[in-house]
């Protein structure tokens, strides 16, 4: 380091802008281990509090990109677009927009994380698949995406090792939420995809990391920002995350819903908002001129059961069984089922679900992770029946819960019922997307 890590933390104590070498030895330093521990901490908690400008935060991000590799995808040809989520309960969009939009022949290479709390991951939604792998070296990436226009892998340790470390170190010392440290360890895994152009989500909500609209917004323009200023092709939409998405909360339950989708049955929500995440890749990768021109499209693919064909080469692909994509009792069904019909006396409408609680329920059962080393149950989670504004009457049960024994059955049941009010009066529909930035 060109200068001593301490002179470097008081500047960024006292608010000061860092120049790009600084910025540039501060991440070395992670990478190599001469920052250590405590002075990685106390930076951290200084960018958290002093934040960090447009140009800083650019300089981070590139530099956490570059600490390892960087994929070289000029072998595949197209434009290659990938969807990034902040993430939320219930959000299973991956499994389904990746296969729809390599159909539409846009190279889709993804690289995913794990659930940790409340939300989940798609690496461990893909491991409730029979012999799935998603531990692929750099060539069998390639080659799966060359097979099957889309591959969906777990981050090797050689893809950006900064964030790695700083992430460890943001979750145990309340520094995770700070948009400049969010951007630069979102992008620069994305970045070092070897990705063209890339599509964000960006929940916002009770069970969003932002919960309130104007942290989101702020989140949102920085990634955007932050991504074109590296190069790339970016579109965000601001999407609700105050409410579950889909029915189906837990790792195999929510792939089987993701089954129902490609067959042209999922749930409306889970439809609406993949097919226009789904539709912007398509724009920025120039296989439609708008989304309104993309949309055909899409539905088309799922009609005629294109998307369906292409998850199945890939799950094969993968060394998944594929036998859920026809029949979802091949992933198997956990010790306990228990519905749960509350008794209401007349009818009444769903007024609210709360997604964080929904989150922690299935979370409880073992579908996530409290702390990193936990064990992921692939068969646990809840089952809602209904969406807010639905009605329910007479003896419709409102949701099920899928659990390893009684106890943890009773203890989800009781909290889920908990999380769900209803109302006398009917209940307009929720807003699914709320801003777009293009
Ligand atoms: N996801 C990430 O990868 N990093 C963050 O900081 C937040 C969400």
């Amino acid at each position: 380091m060109r200068e001593h890590p301490a002179t470097l933390i008081k500047l960024k104590r006292d608010g000061h802008e860092l120049s790009g070498d600084q910025i540039r030895d501060i991440v070395d330093g992670v990478v190599d281990g001469s920052l250590g521990d405590a002075q990685l901490g106390a930076f951290l908690m200084a960018v958290c509090c002093r934040g960090m400008s447009v140009q800083e935060t650019g300089t981070l991000t590139t530099a956490m990109r570059d600490s390892g590799d960087v994929l070289d995808l000029d072998a595949i040809p197209g434009t290659k677009v990938d969807k990034h989520s902040t993430g939320g309960v219930g959000d299973k969009v991956s499994l389904f927009l990746a296969p729809l939009v390599a159909a539409a022949g846009v190279p889709v290479p993804m690289i995913s994380g794990r659930g940790l709390g409340h939300t989940g991951g798609t690496i461990d939604k893909l491991h409730s698949i029979p012999g799935f792998r998603t531990d692929l070296s750099q060539d069998e990436f390639l080659e799966v995406l060359a097979e099957c226009g889309f591959v969906m892998a777990g981050a090797t340790g050689s893809i950006a090792p900064a964030d790695k470390r700083m992430y460890a170190t943001r979750d145990i010392s309340g520094t995770v939420e700070s948009v400049p440290l969010i951007t630069a360890s979102i992008l620069s895994k994305k970045l070092a995809e070897g990705i063209d152009g890339l599509v964000l989500d960006v929940k916002c909500g009770r069970a969003a990391f932002m919960q309130s609209r104007e942290n989101a917004e702020a989140l949102t323009e920085s990634l955007v920002s932050t991504g074109r200023a590296a190069g790339k092709n970016i579109t965000a939409l601001l999407t609700d995350m105050d409410t579950p998405l889909g029915y189906a909360v837990g790792n195999a339950l929510e792939v089987a819903e993701i089954a129902d989708c490609l067959h042209g049955r999922g749930p409306k929500d889970l439809v609406d908002l993949t097919l226009a995440l789904a539709a912007e890749m398509l724009v920025l990768a120039g296989k439609a001129s708008s989304t309104d021109e993309a949309m055909p499209i899409l539905r088309q693919l799922v009609e005629d059961g294109s998307a369906l064909a292409c998850c199945r080469k890939n799950v094969e692909r993968q060394g998944g069984d594929s036998a859920f994509l026809d029949d979802a009792s091949a992933l198997g069904q956990a010790p306990v089922v228990a519905p749960f019909t509350p008794s209401l006396g007349a009818v009444k409408w769903i007024e609210d679900i709360d997604p964080m609680e929904v989150g922690l329920a299935a979370m409880d059962l073992g579908a996530g992770r409290r702390a990193a080393t936990d064990e992921i149950d692939p068969l646990v989670g809840v089952v809602l029946h209904k969406k807010v504004g639905d009605t329910l009457e007479g003896d419709e049960p409102l949701f099920t819960v899928h659990a390893r024994d009684d106890t943890a059955a009773e203890r989800a049941v009781e909290r889920v019922a908990k999380a769900i009010t209803f109302s006398q009066s009917e209940i307009g529909p929720r807003e699914l997307i709320l801003a777009r930035y293009a």
